[in-house]
């Protein structure tokens, strides 16, 4: 047997031996080869290159509000070479928990949750720690849970700010009280900072308080008939809502609306939604809460990287959820109405002049 013969004999059994080995791999477990593919780099806490991997857990993405987050963190995130698997749990609590347990498993570092419920899925804390996962709250605290930061606005403050606008303008009356999601942490604390200024007034017999309800999920539907019903209820003798954000005051302008009452009933909200912009502009909203949210997701990115790397966060403050006082960031909301709507909420570029005065007559535009 020549030389050549046995040589490339060789070098064929070899080329055979090491399509075998790698073939072998690829059968044995095809969802794992994609999967492995995707969870070889998703369990190790940061891919090849070492980028940390975070997983964004929100409520959900249907409130404008939420996608200015999604976008203003991702986009911090990537500066920081760091890569976001992004999910939304459609305002369920199940879903958003088994959500946050399937990002745990796609081997993230940090996982951040803007809870549904912030009592329901303080179990997650455990578990995400168990896996060597840190946990932050994002605007919304998760409950009794030894969760590692918190990142959100003084949310106190927020209804200090509705109510003291709206009895500035209406000081005395009867006042409905339109709150949010009663699984919203967030809604009783606003309520609290409404109530810090009310209190006080309705004890003095100034404003009488003829009704509360809270609008499950802050939708507008559910803001539409509970403001509907206080109509009904009160004879239309409303002379101000107290509401505790935009998606909601929507559905209660609505209904205000089909009264003749918009414009003449005050009304607050909060989180600049553009819709409401044009309606404070036009006169049928007083004002909203402005909550640069750009501030808040891109200190959400930098204490999550800081928690990924085991660094110190530079908390301001800390909030206590009934389990242990959290490190927190707490940022500062601002009152926004017609007269400052230029040099907040466009002067930021949160909204341009052009999409605010959208219905305004041209030569009524402010000047920039
Ligand atoms: C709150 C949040 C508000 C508002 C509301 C509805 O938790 O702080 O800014 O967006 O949820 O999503």
């Amino acid at each position: 047997m020549s030389k050549n013969f046995k040589k490339n004999l060789l070098s064929l059994i070899l080329i055979f031996a090491m399509l075998f080995t790698f073939s072998g791999c690829a059968t044995t477990n095809p969802n794992q080869s994609n999967s492995n593919n995707q969870t070889s780099q998703t369990t190790k806490t940061s891919d090849n290159s070492g980028k940390i991997k975070i997983g964004f857990s929100f409520e959900t993405l249907n409130l404008e509000r939420w996608q200015h987050d999604r976008d203003y963190f991702v986009q911090r995130a990537k500066e920081l070479g760091a890569d976001v698997l992004v999910q939304s749990a459609n305002s369920d609590s199940q879903t958003q928990y088994s959500q946050c347990q399937n990002l745990i498993a796609q081997g993230i570092k940090v996982l951040v949750i803007i809870p549904h419920d912030g009592s329901a899925i303080a179990p997650i804390v455990e578990e995400a720690h168990k896996a060597g996962v840190k946990v932050l709250a994002y605007d919304r605290l998760i409950m009794n849970a030894d969760v590692d930061a918190y990142v959100s606005f003084d949310n106190e403050k927020v209804g200090e700010l509705q109510a003291e606008y709206i009895t500035k303008l209406v000081p005395k009356g009867n006042y409905f009280l339109l709150e949010g999601s009663p699984t919203d942490n967030n809604a009783k604390l606003f309520e609290q900072g409404q109530k810090k200024v009310l209190q006080p007034l309705v004890d003095k017999g100034d404003i009488k308080i003829v009704g509360e309800q809270w609008a499950q999920d802050w939708l507008t539907q559910n803001a539409y008939n509970i403001m509907q019903n206080a109509l009904t209820a009160n004879n239309n003798k409303i002379d101000a809502v107290v509401d505790a954000n935009d998606s909601t005051a929507l559905g209660a302008i609505r209904a205000l609306q089909e009264q003749n009452l918009a414009g003449k009933v005050a009304i607050s909200g909060q989180d600049a939604d553009l819709a409401n912009c044009q309606l404070i502009v036009e006169g049928k909203q007083s004002m909203t809460v402005y909550k640069p949210v750009k501030e808040e997701a891109t200190k959400g990115a930098d204490v999550a990287i800081a928690l990924a790397k085991g660094e110190d966060i530079n908390a301001n403050g800390k909030v206590n959820n009934g389990k242990i006082d959290v490190p927190s960031v707490l940022l500062t909301p601002v009152a926004v109405d017609k007269n400052n709507m230029v040099d907040t909420i466009i002067k930021d570029g949160f909204h341009s002049l052009d999409e605010v005065y959208k219905n305004v007559p041209k030569d009524q535009w402010p000047k920039q």
